[in-house]
């Protein structure tokens, strides 16, 4: 077990030897029924689940990374696990930075929120789909969740836990974007991060946004990270980024500086995307490059989680941008950008083909 260490410079990360961010789903369990849910999870825990024990050799065997990577303890729901607090103390303990995505459920009593504040979880982070009850109740399937996401987040910023909102955009609630912007200001949040679909799982039912909707959808994430405090950074849509660095030449260009926040490391720049950067475990140990992702990578604990990244052929091939086909591989952000290699893999079986649900068509691709 390496010696605890908070030091975590994500701009330093040699993205070949450590990921900034591994998400261990500790369960399948969820008292939810979201239509998307990318792990089809349902009320109780799957028979194979890691034991505690098991859980927390693999937390050891988390810090043992070169550079410790940011730990999200994800799900399903992980307050459907009697040991969750056990996990975090002992991810605190051996020096990983820790983060936790709650359902938003009875389960997060007050207590439970003071609870985690305690632990040293450094941020939480809770879903909400839309900018009234009707429009996110409907989508998480239980009546009474949206009233409950703003109730944890409200006790969460009085007990002061950083907190993080995930909201995934459809084209249900697209036109609620700003609004949803808005309410979230009040609660004093740290980071907004907007998820475009990825058809796994559930999602594979659910309608996506069109290629010229997630431009619309960027240019008001752009506008909104003019003016917000918080940070906004886009997931399973890396080309957010070709967007905003776009957006800064052509600040730069008129003489104003940039102000967006939401392209500040660690999550936007360094070009992180499926196994690169970002590695998965799942309830039963299975390895992959992201939850959106599901190709089995290792085994653990059969395999060791540091060399599955460093030396799996499938994680060192999505950390290649030669690997890349059709217009992506011929795109002049493909190493910033290289689009979602999860929704790439959803839609056609292959990890490496070109972003479907990208509109920028590279110079260099024949008209
Ligand atoms: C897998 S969930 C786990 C945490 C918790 N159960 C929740 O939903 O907030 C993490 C985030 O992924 C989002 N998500 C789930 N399935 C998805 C999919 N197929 N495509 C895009 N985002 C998805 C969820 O809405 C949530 O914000
Ligand atoms: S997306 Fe999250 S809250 Fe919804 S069913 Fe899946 S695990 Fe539960
Ligand atoms: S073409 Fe591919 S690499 Fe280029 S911006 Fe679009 S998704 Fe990103």
């Amino acid at each position: 077990m390496n010696k605890p260490s908070r030091k975590n410079r994500f701009q330093d990360i040699d993205l070949h030897q450590s990921p900034m961010l591994v998400f261990y789903e500790v369960t399948q369990a969820c008292g939810l029924v979201c239509k998307h849910c990318r792990a089809c999870a349902q009320t109780h825990a799957l028979p194979d689940e890691l034991s505690a024990q098991a859980s927390l050799s693999l937390i050891e065997q988390l810090a043992d990374f070169p550079t410790p990577p940011m730990l999200v303890l994800t799900g399903g729901d992980p307050f459907c696990r009697d040991d969750i607090f056990q996990l975090i103390e002992h991810a605190n303990a051996v020096g990983l930075k820790t983060s936790i995505t709650p359902s938003a459920t009875p389960l997060v009593t007050n207590e439970a929120i003071g609870r985690l504040k305690q632990a040293g979880i450094h941020r939480m982070a809770i879903s909400i789909d839309g900018a009234d009850a009707k429009t996110h109740d409907e989508f998480r399937g239980v009546e009474g969740s949206f009233a409950r996401s703003f109730d944890i987040l409200r006790e969460a910023r009085r007990v002061g836990l950083p907190t993080q909102i995930n909201t995934t955009l459809t084209p249900d609630n697209l036109d609620q974007l700003a609004a949803m912007a808005e309410m979230f200001a009040e609660l004093e949040i740290v980071l907004w991060s907007v998820f475009f679909l990825v058809p796994v799982g559930r999602a594979e039912e659910v309608v996506r946004l069109s290629p010229d909707d997630y431009e619309k959808a960027f240019e008001q994430l752009w506008d909104e990270s003019q003016r917000r405090r918080y940070m906004i950074k886009t997931t399973a849509a890396p080309h957010y980024r070709r967007f905003a660095m776009k957006k800064n030449r052509e600040a730069k260009a008129a003489g104003n500086g940039s102000t967006n926040n939401g392209m500040k490391p660690p999550f936007q720049a360094a070009g992180i995307n499926d196994g690169k950067g970002v590695m998965f475990v799942g309830h039963n140990g299975e390895i992959f490059p992201s939850g959106f992702m599901p190709i089995p990578s290792g085994q653990y604990p059969h395999d060791n989680v540091v060399k599955v990244y460093q030396d799996s052929p499938l994680f060192q091939d999505l950390r290649n941008a030669n690997r890349l086909e059709g217009k992506c591989r011929q795109c002049e952000y493909r190493t910033l950008c290289g689009g979602s290699r999860a929704r790439a893999y959803a839609l056609t079986g292959n990890p490496f083909a070109e972003e479907v649900d990208c509109a920028y068509i590279p110079p260099s691709v024949d008209a």
